[in-house]
């Protein structure tokens, strides 16, 4: 049978994907998140709602922000929190993502955190590890990097407020991009104002014009009085071969330049999901800049990981 990430109360029992969310169940978690942040001095507070609860993170690749905060995040919820090292375990000898999913079950685990290269895993894995578990999507492929799409809009709103005044701007290798289709749903769901993507044809996704997006194939245009600018990382390791001439090329063409950004609005906030490709798809001083809040982003994610851990908890309990 295949797993749904909402039960029939609208309650969130996985996330696999922002696609099929409500703008109410989006907001819910960004407020979720907020709540975990103490007012008087920005740090994120514990709450013990996962005591008693086991967080197994398996990332079948590399990460350093989205493991790093799914571990911080669990931890602040009280859970215990078993990483699995894919280098060195069993998977090396040839067992598969099943027997592997169900000999750590056999251990209690009641929140899986995957990422995996293949698109669809999580959700095979929700189908297969049954109504006590959870799977949490920490990026598939070039499908969906859900967590990560929350964490991004929940800083636009920390930064810039209402989505329905703001202009976004995507630009770079959407094509290969998880974190491009996870923010392409949940903008439009949130209700940005005008949401634009661009990059070079051949990193553009091949139904880029059927999107709901405004399509550029300029920087500068694509940046023109934009409130928003989220650069992504060319992702090589996701192509059969060379689709970017040289990195000088694209950067004279595609990267984030302090000149360029002039061209958004004053106040435009610069955001990355990480890792970045500094003097590839954006100079360091923009990185580095008055305008980035790279960095805030990082922080965000471990409220909104908490947010959608205890957000599935409560309804895993309430179900
Ligand atoms: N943004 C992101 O997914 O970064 P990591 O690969 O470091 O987790």
């Amino acid at each position: 049978m295949t797993a749904t990430q909402v039960n029939e109360h609208g309650q969130l029992t996985h996330l696999l994907q922002l696609e099929g969310l409500s703008k109410a169940q989006i907001l819910q978690i960004l407020d979720t998140a907020a709540s975990f942040f103490n007012p008087q001095d920005g740090s994120i507070v514990k709450k013990p709602v996962l005591r008693g609860r086991t967080v197994a993170n398996l990332f079948f690749e590399p990460s350093t922000r989205t493991r790093s905060t799914f571990e911080l995040a669990a931890k602040k919820l009280d859970a215990d929190v078993l990483n699995l090292d894919i280098g060195t375990s069993a998977t090396t000898k040839g067992e598969s993502l099943l027997d592997t999913l169900q000999t750590l079950q056999a251990m209690h685990i009641d929140m899986f955190v995957i990422r995996h290269k293949e698109n669809g895993i999580p959700q095979y894995c929700a189908d297969q590890v049954g109504p006590r578990t959870a799977i949490l999507n920490a990026g598939d492929g070039n499908r969906a990097h859900p967590t990560q799409g929350l964490l991004d809009a929940y800083s636009i709103r920390k930064h810039k407020g209402d989505f329905e005044n703001l202009t976004v701007t995507i630009v770079g290798d959407i094509r290969f991009s998880r974190v491009a289709r996870s923010q392409i749903a949940v903008l439009n769901t949130l209700g940005v104002k005008e949401l634009r993507i661009a990059g070079p044809d051949n990193l553009l996704p091949e139904n880029a014009d059927d999107l709901d997006v405004v399509v550029h194939r300029n920087l500068d245009d694509a940046v023109r009085d934009a409130d928003v600018v989220i650069m992504l990382r060319v992702q090589k390791e996701r192509m059969d071969s060379d689709l970017i001439p040289t990195t000088d090329a694209y950067f004279a063409e595609w990267g984030l330049t302090k000149e360029r950004l002039k061209l958004a609005k004053p106040d435009a906030i610069v955001m990355h999901p990480g890792p970045m490709n500094r003097g590839i798809e954006i100079a360091s001083d923009v990185a580095d800049g008055p305008q980035s809040i790279i960095l805030d982003q990082v922080t965000n994610g471990i409220a909104v990981r908490m947010a959608v851990m205890s957000l599935i908890m409560s309804g895993r309990n309430s179900g």
